[in-house]
């Protein structure tokens, strides 16, 4: 049975305007934790081909979007360039400080479950490296995981920067998919940020 055979998501996405069904998952989020707010900024790692920077753009949001390839439509900033080549101050001169930070990134996959888990988590890893610096205090954090081995120890990894961290299976991702959301509620602040706030009398 072809893996992307069109399901109702994809029918849904299609009939609503949006690139792909995986605007479901984000959807979902949203409604869960309310993680979208209009005139705030957004940035969004994986961005293509822009069906959550669509959404958040419909929330009122400011978006820039990062991604191998643009999306094909205006309204947001797009950058064009592996997650690995963009420094955090790109994405704060595009859009100000950020309320919040997604990343649906998925690497190619080779077949191989290690493989593929292992390169996912560094893709992860940047998103959160770059969400620190990019992050206003209070701000909410979404990467995509593709679980194994190395996601309790990068779930950690968040759970040190967030007041509050849940791990969610979107009703949208598909049933044989290993992939799982990491959400990130309430940004503590980087470590300078932190150093600035004056400490309780
Ligand atoms: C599942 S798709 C994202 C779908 C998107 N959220 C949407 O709703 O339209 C995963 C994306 O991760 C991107 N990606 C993979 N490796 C990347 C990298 N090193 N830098 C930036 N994007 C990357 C892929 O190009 C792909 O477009």
């Amino acid at each position: 049975m072809p893996y992307d055979r069109p399901d109702h998501h994809t029918k849904k996405a299609k009939a609503q305007g949006f690139e792909a069904r995986s605007v479901f998952k984000l959807e979902e989020l949203d409604q869960r934790f309310r993680l979208a707010r209009r005139g705030l900024s957004a940035v969004d790692l994986g961005c293509f081909p822009g069906s959550w920077s669509r959404y958040l753009l419909r929330q009122g949001m400011k978006v820039v979007g990062v991604d191998l390839k643009a999306p094909a439509f205006g309204g947001g900033v797009w950058i064009a360039r592996s997650v690995m080549e963009v420094e955090a101050e790109e994405l704060v001169a595009a859009v100000g400080p950020a309320a919040l930070f997604v990343s649906d990134m998925a690497p190619n996959t080779s077949g191989n479950r290690f493989t593929d888990h292992i390169r996912q988590i560094r893709l992860a890893e940047r998103a959160l490296l770059l969400a620190e610096q990019c992050l206003q205090p209070g701000g909410d954090f979404v990467a995509k995981v593709f679980d194994g081995e190395e996601a309790s120890v990068y779930v950690k990894a968040v759970e040190a920067h967030f007041e509050a961290v849940k791990r969610v299976k979107p009703e949208a991702t598909r049933d044989r998919s290993v992939e799982f959301f990491v959400v990130g509620r309430g940004f503590r602040g980087s470590t300078s940020q932190r150093a600035e706030r004056p400490a309780p009398v």
